[in-house]
């Protein structure tokens, strides 16, 4: 199990994860984090889990995560920036966690829009990002990280997508020291996004993609449609060029990358 004092032992960040909660099995940590009180659940609260019994993807679909094998993590955002960069954090905390995976591994990880990671072009890595919006404004965001660590046997309706980083590796990955290392190139990205134009994280991560100029699908509010990815728009949408030749930005569906 991860355990709280592992954690405490190996983190250096300001902020992130200096307050914790550490479940061994919880329904959600992402609806664990959205049940917390204001007092209870400062800028930067991390809550981890072994194991989540209703673990949440995208789109409503459900995170499954083979008990202690995986990372599955949320911290808790009070976005103090403008709403519209709020749009650009899926870009930072994906660029945060390719970092930290690269280091602790040496896995080479892709970006896929909107918030994926890939290791040999299959999934690795999922994002979900929950926000608590008043009068317009950004009062929460609760980041939520799936990261497919050690586990080395996926279920068949998603073994072709799915992979971890163990089956890239030659040894068992070090959970605490990978959650660590996210989180402080999570630190580091959210005070980037902070203090910076976005364009230069966005030009980041779009060093990470592969996917432009490549035929992708798409499946946007349940139809479906074959473009060629553009670009990244800055507020975050992306650009397509449909058949017809129209060019137009998308800011929520998913993707998957035509064979290359
Ligand atoms: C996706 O790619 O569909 C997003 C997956 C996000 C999964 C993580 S695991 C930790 C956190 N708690 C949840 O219930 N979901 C996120």
């Amino acid at each position: 199990m991860i355990e709280e004092r592992d954690i405490r032992a190996f983190l250096q960040t300001k902020i992130f994860g200096k307050k914790l909660y550490c479940f061994d099995t919880i329904y959600s940590t992402n609806t664990f984090a959205r049940s917390l009180k204001e007092n209870d659940a400062p800028h930067g609260t991390l809550i981890v889990a072994d194991e989540q019994t209703a673990g949440k993807g995208r789109q409503e679909r459900q995170w499954r995560s083979q008990k202690g094998k995986n990372l599955l993590f949320s911290l808790v955002l009070k976005p103090a920036f403008p709403q519209e960069k709020i749009r650009l954090l899926p870009f930072a905390a994906a660029l945060a966690s390719a970092d930290a995976i690269e280091m602790e591994t040496g896995c080479a990880v892709e970006c896929k829009w909107p918030n994926d990671l890939l290791v040999a072009r299959k999934k690795v890595a999922g994002m979900l990002i929950e926000t608590s919006v008043q009068e317009e404004v950004v009062k929460n965001a609760i980041l939520g990280i799936g990261i497919n660590v050690n586990q080395t046997v996926f279920a068949d309706d998603i073994k072709e997508k799915a992979t971890s980083l163990r089956l890239h590796s030659s040894k068992d990955v070090d959970r605490v020291h990978l959650l660590c290392g996210v989180l402080e190139e999570l630190e580091n990205r959210y005070e980037q996004l902070q203090q910076f134009p976005p364009q230069l994280l966005l030009d980041e991560w779009k060093q990470r993609a592969t996917m432009f100029g490549t035929t992708i699908t798409l499946v946007e509010h349940s139809s479906l449609l074959k473009a060629t990815a553009i670009d990244v728009a800055p507020n975050g949408a992306l650009v397509i060029e449909e058949l017809n030749g129209a060019r137009r930005e998308v800011f929520a569906g998913d993707v998957t990358i035509a064979q290359r």
